[in-house]
């Protein structure tokens, strides 16, 4: 018999989302009418706008002709293509901050989480905000660089946890946190719906740079910030381009959830101790495990960034957001406190002294609203419920209601 991989032994349970799901469809075997909302997992919900749907079928038409076609992108026309598409991220996404050669395209933010655990391999250590998007520490723990998991704890020994709560403004007091090589972080924050300040990413460059940490910087919620104070991306930050990367993603701004495409921006600074190029290893791994991003995607992608396209993406997060202030809203007149979902589209709601999963439970059984148990994304989420703003206006609204009318949750 094979032996099973030790390190997915250790996971210890399931991802989360499908056990949620799993949830759900209990309460459907159950309660087979009931009309479920699901403000759950970050789906999107609206359709795609026009100009990127015409940029989807003029791609679609263009791979029908045979001047047009283009296979993998190593052929002339899917490297003008991707060269276009990362000449535009460049220009119109990083406003020149990053150039075009460093910008790797890809399938989704989720999908270069797991491969840059293979670049980086089962040595490193690692710091994790907590709470965190599952993947960091799930995919951590498969690439085998986290040590056993304590249960008691609920956390992985070899992992350093960064609480950020209510009681630090959801930024980790970095004075009391050891070196690591690698340090995960989010903002917009996945799920606490907390944007890290100006000043506050200073602190967390100038951090790595004393530490010779690298930054893995997730933005894949950068379009959701309105407040222009508040930095977009890391490499708004000086120095930031030797001590970080970051992963993005087209998934929620414009609906490409099912579409898929992101990228990665390794400046060509970042280097590994005696001075490899991080990029040129991303490059080797990305050649290795990835034959390139759908190029209707990619076509998609370069629709997206066109002026018609980014106001079009201005629209579809205008429209999550106006959810999202309908969620906050619904919930501060329930009596709960609140955080994020004014620049982000997920708001993290507070249920002092309560289980994540028990409240979760009566949310769904009480009112069938589907949302997000904070204990799922770290130990320091328990006691608050995420909501997700990503679902149709009526649902929202629905929900809303039936929350209100419900037991108080
Ligand atoms: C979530 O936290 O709901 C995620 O964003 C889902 C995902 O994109 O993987």
């Amino acid at each position: 018999m094979v032996k099973r991989n030790p390190n997915i032994a250790k996971l210890p349970a399931g991802y989360l989302f499908p056990e949620i799901g799993r949830r759900w469809r209990a309460l459907l075997e159950r309660q087979p009418d009931a009309k479920i909302i699901s403000l759950g997992i970050g789906n999107t919900t609206e359709p795609l706008t026009p100009h990127l749907v015409e940029g989807l079928r003029n791609a679609a038409q263009t791979l029908g002709t045979a001047e047009g076609y283009s296979g993998y992108d190593d052929d002339p026309k899917g490297q003008a293509l991707l060269q276009n598409l990362k000449t535009k991220l460049s220009d119109k996404w990083y406003h020149g901050r990053v150039s075009p050669e460093e910008v790797f395209i890809s399938d989704g933010a989720k999908c270069d989480c797991g491969r840059l655990q293979m670049l980086f391999g089962a040595e490193v250590t690692i710091a994790v905000q907590d709470p965190a998007y599952p993947v960091y520490v799930d995919g951590s723990v498969i690439a085998g660089a986290t040590g056993a998991h304590d249960p008691e704890r609920g956390q992985f020994d070899g992992l350093v946890y960064l609480p950020c709560t209510p009681a630090n403004a959801f930024f980790p007091d970095l004075s009391a946190l050891p070196r690591t090589d690698l340090i995960y972080f989010c903002s917009p924050n996945n799920p606490t719906g907390a944007v890290s300040t100006r000043e506050q990413l200073r602190e967390l460059v100038a951090f790595a740079k004393r530490n010779g940490s690298i930054i893995i910087f997730d933005a894949a919620y950068a379009a959701f910030i309105r407040d222009d104070s508040l930095p977009r991306s890391i490499f708004e930050i000086e120095g930031a381009r030797e001590v970080a990367l970051e992963v993005n993603s087209f998934s929620k701004p414009i609906g490409f959830t099912g579409v898929r495409l992101g990228w990665t921006a390794i400046p060509r600074e970042l280097a590994f101790e005696g001075g490899a190029p991080v990029g040129k290893d991303w490059s080797r791994v990305m050649n290795t495990l990835f034959n390139g991003a759908s190029n209707i995607a990619q076509y998609g992608a370069l629709a997206a960034l066109d002026d018609e396209g980014l106001a079009e993406m201005g629209e579809t997060v205008g429209y999550y957001m106006e959810n999202a202030r309908i969620i906050k809203e619904g919930l501060t007149d329930l009596g709960l406190t609140t955080h994020g979902g004014v620049n982000s589209p997920y708001v993290w709601a507070e249920f002092p002294g309560r289980k994540s999963w028990d409240v979760f439970t009566e949310i769904l059984e009480g009112a069938h609203v589907v949302t997000t148990p904070g204990s799922g994304f770290g130990p320091s989420g328990e006691g608050f419920i995420r909501f997700s703003a990503f679902g149709h206006r009526s649902d929202v609204e629905e929900a809303v209601r039936r929350l209100k009318e419900s037991t108080k949750p």
